[in-house]
């Protein structure tokens, strides 16, 4: 497995994994074309020795703080340590470039991220309240990276 910045070109394969897990949360094609163009967006993908597709995440960096905004690994490659090896990739390079903190929303429903997020130190603030479509609730979560 290998980590490389998310081109135009993976963007076929990702959003079909991007349907298959979010469903009605799905970003559109769109928003991924205007997040590569973002400079102040990081985006990745996991590829397996055959070039497939098996995870992708996103993070977004202003000046001292990050946001993860996607991370998603595709069903016949969970629970092999990908989602492990994007967090800690981000968490690297938050550390590399300085930055302070970093926070994310997860459905509060949602136990296997939220276990992979305490497990790099990210702990729950607040709850936005209907937060998503169907009305479930998320929990904002934050990582003190001087803590680490
Ligand atoms: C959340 C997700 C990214 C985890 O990716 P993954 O590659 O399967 O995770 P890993 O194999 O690296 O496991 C990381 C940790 O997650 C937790 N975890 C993974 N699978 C789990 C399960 N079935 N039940 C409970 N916790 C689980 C564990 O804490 C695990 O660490 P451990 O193996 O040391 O115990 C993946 O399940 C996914 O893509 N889900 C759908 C999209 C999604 O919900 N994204 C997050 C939106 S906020």
């Amino acid at each position: 497995m290998q980590i490389v910045p998310m081109q135009k070109k993976h963007l076929k394969n990702v959003m079909a994994i991007e349907k298959e897990s979010f469903g009605i949360d799905s970003w559109s094609l769109q928003f991924f074309q205007s997040e590569l163009k973002s400079k102040l967006s990081h985006y990745i993908c996991v590829i397996d020795k055959d070039n497939k597709i098996a995870g992708y995440a996103g993070c977004r960096m202003l000046f001292e703080d990050a946001e993860i905004v996607n991370i998603c690994v595709a069903p016949p490659y969970r629970k092999l340590g990908i989602g492990k090896m994007m967090m800690r990739y981000f968490i690297d390079m938050w550390i590399d470039r300085k930055i302070q903190r970093a926070y994310l929303e997860v459905r509060v429903g949602n136990n296997v991220a939220i276990n992979l997020y305490k497990k790099f130190g990210f702990e729950t603030i607040s709850t936005r309240k209907g937060y998503y479509k169907d009305g479930e609730d998320a929990y904002v979560m934050l990582l003190d990276i001087n803590k680490l």
